[in-house]
């Protein structure tokens, strides 16, 4: 495993009507933003519509995350590659064809990604690993911030880091990572850390992304 630590705040938890000044405190600090969206059918939430989306994307100054969390996904995913994101997370759950989607995403530029919820296991995907970018384990159920994470995931992480074997894959967890999580999950192989409530209930976030980058660099 590379020492690569890469923290990726989820602006679920931030404040939507500035949006813009809640990126900004932490855009310095974070390697990529993570976008959650969601579609009130694949979870039961709503958060940006594709314009809104397209907007944070094209204003934001560091790479964004897209992990989408939509029911039929595959169009959708491509039009969250062509709108710039640096990263599209398909959910293997949402997808008709996995193959083409990815590949898709890739040809317009963007990483691709697939992500897998808490009772999807890992193994009826091995096949895809030769078309991905990063992986991502959910260590909650997808819909909201603030859950508690799943320290019963730690299993599927370490399977996904072994299958990535030497492959540059990014493996990526999502939900409930905070100070005293994050070590857990970094031992179990990830290297990739969504956080959301933990960044943005700190009263400095910025400071929050180093403390997490420190923590998870210990291991
Ligand atoms: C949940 C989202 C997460 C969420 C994480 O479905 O995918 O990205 O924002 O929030 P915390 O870090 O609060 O669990
Ligand atoms: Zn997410």
């Amino acid at each position: 495993m590379s020492n690569e630590v890469r923290i990726t705040p989820s602006i679920l938890n931030a404040d939507f009507a500035h949006l813009d000044s809640e990126i900004a405190k932490i855009a310095q600090a974070s390697d990529l933003i993570h976008l959650d969206i969601m579609d009130n059918v694949f979870v039961p939430n709503m958060t940006f519509d594709f314009q809104a989306a397209t907007e944070i994307i094209k204003n934001c100054p560091i790479p964004v995350d897209s992990h989408l969390m939509v029911a039929d996904v595959d169009l959708i995913a491509v039009q969250y590659a062509e709108a710039g994101s640096a990263s599209v997370t398909i959910h293997v759950e949402a997808t008709s064809d996995i193959r083409s989607t990815l590949k898709e995403i890739k040809s317009h530029g963007a990483r691709a990604s697939i992500a897998l919820k808490p009772n999807t296991s890992i193994n009826d995907y091995s096949e895809y690993f030769d078309l991905i970018d990063m992986v991502l384990i959910m260590t909650v159920e997808p819909g909201f911030g603030g859950q508690k994470f799943m320290e019963n995931m730690m299993s599927k992480v370490k399977e996904a880091r072994k299958l990535i074997g030497s492959r540059p894959i990014w493996l990526q967890v999502d939900g409930g990572i905070s100070l005293s999580t994050i070590e857990i999950a970094r031992e179990a192989g990830a290297d990739t850390f969504v956080a959301g409530s933990a960044v943005f209930s700190a009263q400095d976030p910025a400071m929050m992304v180093e403390q997490l980058r420190t923590q998870a660099a210990l291991h």
